[in-house]
């Protein structure tokens, strides 16, 4: 085996253009119909040879991401990454992973799923065997499919149509750039916790959880590169249920909604709020709407659509 010193891995966040959510399933999962965009908010994961497997999390620069409620040890998904690579090698997981994180943690745009996507990547260079076939981008998807649900498109990036738990990926054809603001909230929210409210609030309204089909209007306003109508069409079937459980998210929405951003809605399992703008311009007037209001922890600025994990 050769020996490379270290490698650094840059991922990015996704915010879900679109997530319909079908009925639980035996697994325990649901059937979904989820349009995922990367955005260019990044985390980098850093893998250095070491005597074991260690895991640092640190704040990115210049990022105010609360890393408190982070893992360290064997609860961290990019520690199971470096693990199933190792396996799957036949080397010992003898690594030190370095995360440095920008992304919100538990905030409903998949971190702790990019985390591990950028150690799939990472562990899979560090420990390739010129001797032997390296693994290949299938490989890692597979692998990514088995760590949790949204790992596969952190590896995959740009705008991609998930099916089944959200893990079958095909690309989907989308114009960009788009200009993004995030409300980060303080607190996570659990996404096993946001799927179960779901579930729960259809039955207390009588409401069967319909078959998840893609959004026609949505994949029209990717193709053409059209702000207005894309804003229009975001749709995610966890916004009520988030706003269940945080009912102070309903104000985020309404300040950005104000502010003039063309859409607005939890990202994901939330509870970070993400705003459609026009333009870098308007993106900045609604940031600065959503400051003055006090609404949110912190207020992000990022573009859509980028690329997945990649090694610097
Ligand atoms: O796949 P992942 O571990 O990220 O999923 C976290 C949790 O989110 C699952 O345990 C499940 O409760 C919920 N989930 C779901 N249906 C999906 C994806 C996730 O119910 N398609």
């Amino acid at each position: 085996m050769h020996v490379t010193s270290a490698v650094s891995v840059r991922v990015p966040a996704k915010v879900n253009l679109q997530l319909a959510v079908g009925p639980l399933r035996g697994d325990g999962y649901h059937d979904l119909v989820n349009v995922f965009h990367a955005v260019s908010l990044f985390d980098e994961v850093t893998a250095a040879p070491a005597d074991r497997l260690e895991i640092t999390v640190r704040a990115a620069p210049r990022s105010r991401v609360d890393i408190g409620g982070v893992p360290v040890g064997d609860g961290n998904l990019a520690a199971r990454a470096a693990r199933l690579v190792a396996a799957r090698l036949g080397v010992e997981p003898h690594v030190s992973l370095l995360i440095r994180k920008a992304i919100p943690v538990a905030g409903g745009m998949a971190g702790g799923s990019a985390d591990a996507a950028a150690a799939l990547v990472a562990c899979a260079r560090l420990w390739d065997d010129r001797d032997a076939p390296a693994l290949t981008r299938d490989d890692l998807l597979a692998l990514g499919a088995e760590l949790g649900s949204d790992v596969p498109f952190a590896l995959l990036g740009g705008t991609a149509v998930g099916v089944g738990r959200g893990e079958r990926l095909t690309p989907a054809l989308a114009r960009g750039p788009f200009h993004w603001v995030f409300a980060t909230a303080d607190g996570g929210l659990s996404t096993p916790a946001v799927y179960g409210e779901c579930d729960r609030l259809r039955d207390a309204a009588g409401e069967p959880a319909p078959d998840p089909a893609v959004s026609d209007a949505l994949m029209a306003a990717l193709a053409t590169g059209d702000a207005k109508a894309l804003g229009a069409a975001l749709a995610n079937d966890l916004q009520p249920a988030a706003l269940s459980l945080r009912p102070s998210l309903a104000r985020t929405l309404a300040a950005g909604r104000d502010a003039g951003a063309l859409g607005a809605l939890v990202s994901g399992s939330g509870p970070t709020c993400a705003f459609l703008a026009g333009s870098g311009e308007d993106a900045d007037d609604v940031a600065a709407a959503l400051d003055a209001a006090d609404v949110a922890a912190q207020v992000l600025r990022a573009t859509g659509p980028v690329p997945g994990a990649t090694p610097l």
